[in-house]
C-alpha cells in the first residue's frame, strides 16, 4: 500500500522524507520519490524500486536543498511500476503525492485531454495534479476543495503549490492519513511509525479535512473550509508495535484492514452500477464462449475458490470444478480449449499454483489469474489478471487476502452471468449495490463481535478437536474458518457438510468437542438447525454464527454463543461471516500463548513443492 509524508521545519527535508519513508516499508511498495522546495523550485527525484535506489538517485543528481516537501513509496494499482508512474507527479504549478484510488480518474482525464492538458504518467494521481492545476486561482484551500468535490473513490493527498513554498496541505476521504506536530516543524504520514523518530504528537485527519502545514504549526478546515479544532493525540507505542499501528499482531490489524480491502479492491471495477473488468483483460464476448470453469489454488485461497464455485454456478450456471493445485498438476486434468482456469494466490509465486496455471495453459485453456502481489510469476504468465488489492498482508495466516479474492469472485461471477445473459442488468446493479455496503457490513461486524469472540475464545483454549458445519456457502465459508483455526491455535478441526455429519462423523461428537455452526443461508437454517441439535443433543457444546434474523427465530438453549452478524444480500453473506471466525482463531491462538503471526511450521509462501 503506498505510503505517504511530508514535512515542513528547519530540518535537511529530504533526509527526513527518506528517514520518514523507511518506517512505511512494511506496507510493501515498488517505486519512491520525493520532492522539495529548492531555492523556490519544486524539484522532484523519483524511481521504480527500493528506497536505496531513490537514496542512489539522490546521490547521483544531488539531492533537492530545503526545508518544504513530500515523498512517496508506490504500491502499483494503475500503471506498472516505473520511474514515470512513480510519485510526486505534478502539473505546472501543483506537485502531489496519493494514496488511494480515483474512481472517476477515467472521465476526468478524458476531461483534461480535451482541455488540452498532456499526461505523462498512466497513474490516477497525475489526473489529480492536473485537476488541480486546472482549477488553481491563486487560493489553495478554495482549489482543493472545487476539486475534492469532483473527486470520487478514496485518497490522501499530500499537495504542494508552487506559489507557497512555506507550506504543504493534505486532505484525506478514506485513506488514512495523520499530522505529526513538534516545535518548529510538521509532518504528513500515511501512518504513525513515519513520525515516531521525530514527535509522538500527532492529529488523525478526518474525511474530507483539509490540513495546511508550516513550520509554525498545522491549521485544519472542514469540507465547507470552516475552521476546526482538532484534539492532539499521543502516540506512546514503540516502533515495532507501531509498525503494527498498535496492534499486538498483524493477524488482527490485518482483520481489521478488511473493510478497506473490499473497498480498494472493488471500486475501480465498478463502473455505472455494474462490473467492469476491461483492465484485466476480460471482455464479454470472450466470457460468453467458456463452457466450463476450474478453479485452482492452495489453502486459503482454495477456499476462496470453493465459494466462487457457489457463487458462479448460482448465478451464470457455469459448472464450476475447485481443485487443489498439487493435486490438479499431477492429474492429467480434464481441461482444453473451451475452458477458463483460474489461479488464485495470494503471493502469486505458490509452486503448486504456477504448475498448476503452467499445465492448464500448455493444455489449451484459457487461464485467469487472481493475485495479490503486483508482478508476481502467477500474475505475469496468465492469459488474464485480476489483481485482488488487499495491500501487504504479512502475518501468514490470510484473511485481508481471502476476503478481497471473495470480493472478486463476487464481481467475477456477476460479469459472467451478464455474458451468459443468466443475470438481468438490472439485478446484476442490485447485487452491485449490495457488494459496495459489503466494506461498512465488515466494519460492522468487527466492531460488534470482537468482545463476543474474544469471550467464546476463552471456552475453546482446551479443546482438542472442533467440528465446523455449515450448508451450501456456509459449508464452503466453514472451510476457511476451521483452516484459520488450525493454523494459528494448533486444534485439530475438521469442516464438515452439516447434512453429512450423520454418515459417520457424527460418531465422534461427544462433550468434548465443540461444534461451531455457521447459518446464514435462509432456504437451509431450518435443516442446519436438525442438524445442531443432533449434535447437541451428544453432548456438543454449540457455537453458532448466524445472521441476526436466524437469532431470532432461535428457540432457548440451542446453542450455547451466539454471534450475531447482520443480515445482507444472502450471497454475499461469506463476506462478513468469515469475519467472527477469523476473530476467534486470532484469540484462540493468543489464549494458548501463540504467536499466530508465525506459526510454527507455516510459510507465508510455498514456492517449494
Ligand atoms: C501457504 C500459506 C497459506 C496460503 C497458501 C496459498 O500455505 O500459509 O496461508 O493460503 O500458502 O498461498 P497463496 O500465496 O498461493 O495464496
Amino acid at each position: 500500500m503506498c505510503g505517504i509524508v511530508g514535512y515542513v521545519g528547519a530540518k535537511d527535508c529530504s533526509e527526513v522524507l527518506v528517514n520518514a519513508l523507511t518506517k512505511l516499508e512494511y506496507r510493501g511498495y515498488d517505486s519512491a520519490g520525493i520532492a522539495v522546495f529548492d531555492d523556490g523550485e519544486i524539484r522532484t527525484v523519483k524511481t521504480k524500486g527500493k528506497l536505496d535506489d531513490l537514496r542512489q538517485k539522490l546521490k547521483e543528481v544531488g539531492k533537492p536543498s530545503g526545508h518544504v516537501g513530500i515523498g512517496h513509496t508506490r504500491w502499483a494499482t494503475h500503471g506498472e511500476p516505473s520511474d514515470i508512474n512513480s510519485h510526486p507527479h505534478s502539473g505546472a504549478r501543483v506537485t502531489i503525492v496519493h494514496n488511494g484510488i480515483i474512481e472517476n480518474y477515467i472521465e476526468l482525464k478524458e476531461f483534461l485531454i480535451s482541455k488540452g492538458r498532456v499526461f505523462l504518467s498512466e497513474t490516477d494521481t497525475e489526473v489529480v495534479a492536473q485537476l488541480l492545476d486546472y482549477e488553481y486561482d491563486g487560493k489553495p484551500l478554495e482549489t482543493i476543495d472545487r476539486v475534492m468535490a469532483e473527486l470520487k473513490g478514496s485518497f490522501a493527498l499530500g499537495i504542494m503549490f508552487k506559489d507557497f513554498p512555506d507550506r504543504v496541505f493534505a486532505v484525506r476521504r478514506e485513506s488514512p492519513l495523520i499530522v505529526g506536530v513538534a516545535e518548529g516543524e510538521c509532518f504528513i504520514a500515511s501512518d504513525v511509525p513515519a513520525i515516531l523518530q521525530y514527535t509522538r504528537d500527532y492529529y488523525l485527519l478526518e474525511h474530507d479535512e483539509i490540513a495546511t502545514l508550516t513550520k509554525d504549526g498545522v491549521s485544519f478546515v472542514d469540507e465547507r473550509l470552516q475552521p476546526i479544532e482538532k484534539e492532539l493525540k499521543t502516540a506512546d507505542w514503540d516502533m515495532e508495535a507501531a509498525e503494527k499501528g498498535g496492534y499486538p499482531h498483524f493477524m488482527i490489524k490485518e482483520i481489521h484492514e478488511q473493510p478497506e480491502a473490499i473497498r480498494t479492491t472493488i471500486l475501480p471495477r465498478i463502473k455505472d452500477g455494474l462490473p467492469c473488468l476491461d483492465e484485466c483483460g476480460i471482455t464479454l464476448e470472450e466470457l460468453k464462449e467458456f463452457k466450463n470453469i476450474t478453479i485452482v489454488a492452495c489453502g486459503t485461497a482454495m477456499h476462496a475458490g470453493m465459494v466462487g464455485k457457489y457463487v458462479i454456478e448460482d448465478l451464470a450456471r457455469v459448472p464450476v470444478n475447485v481443485d487443489i493445485a498439487s493435486e490438479f498438476r499431477y492429474r492429467n486434468p480434464i481441461v482444453g480449449r473451451d475452458d477458463l482456469v483460474i489461479i488464485i494466490s495470494q503471493s502469486g509465486e505458490t509452486a503448486d499454483s504456477l504448475a498448476a496455471l503452467r499445465l492448464a495453459k500448455s493444455k489449451g485453456a484459457t487461464t485467469l489469474a487472481i493475485v495479490n502481489a503486483k508482478g508476481s510469476s502467477i500474475a505475469r504468465e496468465a492469459d488474464m489478471l485480476i489483481y485482488t488489492l488487499a495491500g501487504p498482508e504479512i502475518a501468514v495466516a490470510s484473511t485481508k487476502a481471502y476476503i478481497t479474492q471473495l470480493s472478486v469472485m463476487y464481481l467475477f461471477a456477476f460479469e459472467l452471468a451478464l455474458a451468459k445473459e443468466t443475470l438481468s442488468v438490472a439485478e446484476c446493479k442490485r447485487l452491485i449495490s449490495a457488494l459496495q455496503k459489503m466494506p461498512d457490513a465488515v466494519q460492522y461486524v468487527i466492531e460488534n463481535c470482537e468482545e463476543k469472540c474474544k469471550y467464546i475464545a476463552t471456552k475453546l483454549v482446551s479443546a482438542e478437536s472442533l467440528l465446523y458445519i455449515g450448508r451450501g456457502l456456509d459449508y464452503a465459508l466453514s472451510m476457511e474458518g476451521s483452516l484459520k483455526l488450525k493454523e494459528v491455535s494448533y486444534i485439530h478441526s475438521e469442516s464438515y457438510a452439516a447434512g453429512e455429519l450423520k454418515h459417520g462423523t457424527i460418531s465422534l461428537i461427544n462433550d468434548e468437542m465443540p461444534v461451531i455452526s455457521v447459518a446464514t443461508q435462509t432456504d437451509v437454517i431450518p435443516k442446519t438447525i436438525s442438524n445442531i441439535v443432533e449434535v447437541k443433543s451428544r453432548g456438543a457444546e454449540i457455537i453458532l454464527v448466524c445472521t441476526d434474523a436466524c437469532a431470532r427465530g432461535l428457540k432457548d438453549g440451542i446453542a450455547d454463543y451466539v454471534v450475531e452478524i447482520p443480515h445482507s444480500e444472502e450471497l454475499l453473506m461469506p463476506i462478513t461471516a468469515v469475519v467472527p471466525l477469523q476473530i476467534l482463531a486470532y484469540y484462540t491462538a493468543i489464549n494458548r500463548g501463540n504467536d499466530p503471526d508465525k506459526p510454527r511450521n507455516l510459510a507465508k509462501s510455498v514456492t517449494v513443492e
